[in-house]
């Protein structure tokens, strides 16, 4: 941190939250509102003088409120900058001045009340996303009695207690008593997998946080007597298991079972936790001085705040979506954008700063060459066909479209901020956009050689890159049986595949049509596979208006591991393809041709509706 705050090309911006983002990579416009800090930075040298004068005691936070600060006050020991901050909420009031005391007692007179908040618009290239976490509140756990009981405390309270900067000086002490505790017991995977109450993913870090201030507490104390409750403990990491064994050398025990609940001594305020031991099925009690909850982590309630600003996607967890698990985890889908640390999931330190050091090489690789590149598969405007309708910046999911309706000038692309979906090219009306390489004459030209000979045995598949066309790569390399009569045109995106498409290959004499692509949240460009479920759905309605069977036309969304589930999809396309009869091929051209063009049929249909 003290790094950073050295570093000359590193602005530190403290107080500061970051109102909106507009732009794209390369050319990202942020506004940050800034909070006065009312010292001059620069000039304090963080003495404490004022601090000492200033009357107002408020609950210190770094501590977990275990102490108290000043209205004016340093957040913690080696905050940067290493200067005073005053808290203006709880200042007792600076206009008119009530107190001023603290300006009084500062030598360098450093403290300002003519400071005021600013607004600050900064261009940036790239933006690392390091939105942090929040702890688990395990009030709602009342067999715990967290709040009930002063000696139960949560792993973090525990962390300020043994910390030497902490508020005991690193005194581990009961608080009803302020006596060092004779016996403490900690209970893992509080607010963490659990399905009904709290979160149901592993928050990662607490079965080494407990067992580093298990070893900690014996450092201090050999004597204390120490228990672990846990389900199972997850050593996984780098001299993990060797820390696990060294606490249980240490004479720490591990109990395999979590309490159901905990009671109080009302006399001696010892702490008795029933427990039953699933590694010899026994119901046991034991009776603690205090015990530590170690509690999970969650994601913090302002991620969707930033999700909002930056078009990113959230995982069912809460954490951000990377843009690829394996090939781009710093990456979000969104380019120009970096995750690090818990942004993506709950991490410890030293995976947060191998992520951190990642997203920075990853966001200096693009921003060394001063020139972006892009892949040759963004979308292009044909400006005499478009009527400036907007429908294409509805649907992208970048916001890489731009429409001035006043002025009914065509439409322009971002090339830098699309990512080639093709969903603005797949519901255009007026086919005025283009994707490179995925244009609507090659993507006819696989449709056309598909169902060049006997189309009623080809099974025409639209499989997006990603996720099916993948899975049917899976499914192939796994050697798993399918039809052969599956025909697979790849597009990027399942938003690619428009309704023109779809009628292009009944109308050539598809019995069946299948378009698949990934499943919700998985798409790679955010939300466009929202939009193919739509116009699919738009599709089946004029098929049944069309007296033509729905089902011939089906959409399946399915992953790059599931290859054993394009092999069912697969087997119910053939089992449906048999169904088709040659009359119903036959009587399908007959509608399409009489449809007042397969081009109207496209058309008519176009308007999407605004995204729930
Ligand atoms: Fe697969 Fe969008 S990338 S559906």
């Amino acid at each position: 941190m003290a790094d950073a705050g050295r570093h000359p090309n590193i602005t530190l911006l403290t107080q500061a939250e970051v109102k909106s983002v507009s732009g794209y990579v390369g050319n990202f416009e942020v506004r940050i509102f800034k909070k006065a800090r009312y010292v001059v930075e620069s000039e304090c040298t963080a003495c404490g003088d004022c601090a000492q004068v200033c009357p107002v005691l408020v609950p210190n936070e770094f501590n977990m409120g275990l102490d108290s600060r000043r209205a004016i006050y340093q957040p913690f020991p080696q905050a940067i900058p290493s200067a005073y901050v005053m808290d203006i909420d709880h200042c007792l009031g600076h206009d008119p001045m009530v107190c001023g005391k603290c300006v009084a007692a500062c030598k360098k007179k450093c403290i300002d009340f003519n400071m005021s908040d600013e607004e600050i618009t900064v261009k940036v290239g790239t933006i690392i996303v390091a939105t942090g976490i929040e702890l688990y509140d395990p009030t709602e756990l009342d067999e715990y009695g967290y709040t009930r009981y002063e000696n139960v405390v949560t792993s973090a309270e525990f962390e300020r207690l043994i910390n030497a900067g902490g508020p005991t000086r690193g005194h581990v002490i009961r608080l009803t008593d302020r006596r060092p505790p004779k016996s403490v017991a900690f209970i893992q995977c509080v607010g963490s997998r659990s399905q009904k109450r709290g979160e149901p993913y592993c928050s990662n870090i607490c079965c080494m946080n407990t067992i580093k201030s298990t070893l900690m507490l014996k450092d201090h104390d050999p004597e204390v007597d120490v228990k672990v409750f846990y389900i199972d403990i997850r050593a996984f990491g780098k001299g993990f298991e060797d820390l696990f064994r060294r606490s249980k050398g240490s004479g720490v025990r591990f109990v395999r079972g979590l309490p159901g609940s905990i009671r109080e001594d009302p006399k001696t305020k010892d702490l008795i936790l029933t427990v039953e031991n699933t590694a010899t099925n026994q119901l046991e009690q034991h009776r603690v001085e205090m015990v530590v909850l170690a509690v999970g982590v969650k994601p913090p309630e302002d991620m969707k705040i930033v999700q909002e600003m930056l078009a990113l996607q959230r995982t069912a967890d809460g954490f951000y979506l990377e843009a690829h698990p394996k090939l781009q985890p710093v990456e979000a889908a969104t380019r120009g954008i970096f995750f690090a640390g818990c942004a993506e999931a709950p991490k410890d330190i030293k995976d947060s700063v191998t992520q951190a050091s990642a997203a920075a090489a990853r966001a200096m690789r693009l921003m060394n060459p001063r020139q972006l590149t892009v892949e040759a598969i963004t979308a292009e405007v044909l400006p005499h066909l478009c009527t400036a309708c907007g429908i294409c910046a509805r649907v992208c999911p970048f916001g890489a479209i731009t429409v001035d309706k006043r002025t009914k000038s065509p439409a322009v692309v971002t090339t830098a901020a699309c990512a080639g979906c093709g969903t603005c090219a797949a519901e255009c009306p007026q086919n005025a956009i283009v994707q490179h390489h995925f244009t609507d004459e090659q993507l006819e030209a696989q449709i056309d050689a598909i169902l060049q000979d006997e189309p009623w045995e080809q099974i025409p598949v639209f499989a997006c890159n990603w996720c099916s066309y993948a899975g049917a790569d899976f499914a192939g390399v796994s050697r798993f049986q399918y039809p052969p009569h599956a025909r697979l045109i790849r597009t990027m995106c399942s938003g690619r595949v428009s309704e023109k498409l779809v009628w292009r290959a009944f109308a050539k004499g598809a019995p069946v049509v299948l378009v698949s692509g990934c499943h919700f949240g998985d798409c790679h460009y955010l939300n466009a596979n929202h939009w193919t479920d739509r116009r699919i759905k738009r599709m089946w309605k004029k098929m049944e208006k069309m007296g033509l069977r729905p089902e011939r036309l089906q959409l399946e969304w399915i992953s790059a591991a599931e290859g054993l589930r394009f092999q069912a999809v697969m087997e119910k396309m053939e089992h449906l393809r048999r169904t088709v009869t040659p009359e119903e091929v036959a009587e399908t051209q007959r509608v399409l041709a009489s449809y007042d063009g397969l081009r109207e049929a496209s058309d008519s249909g176009s308007e999407p509706a605004e995204e729930s």
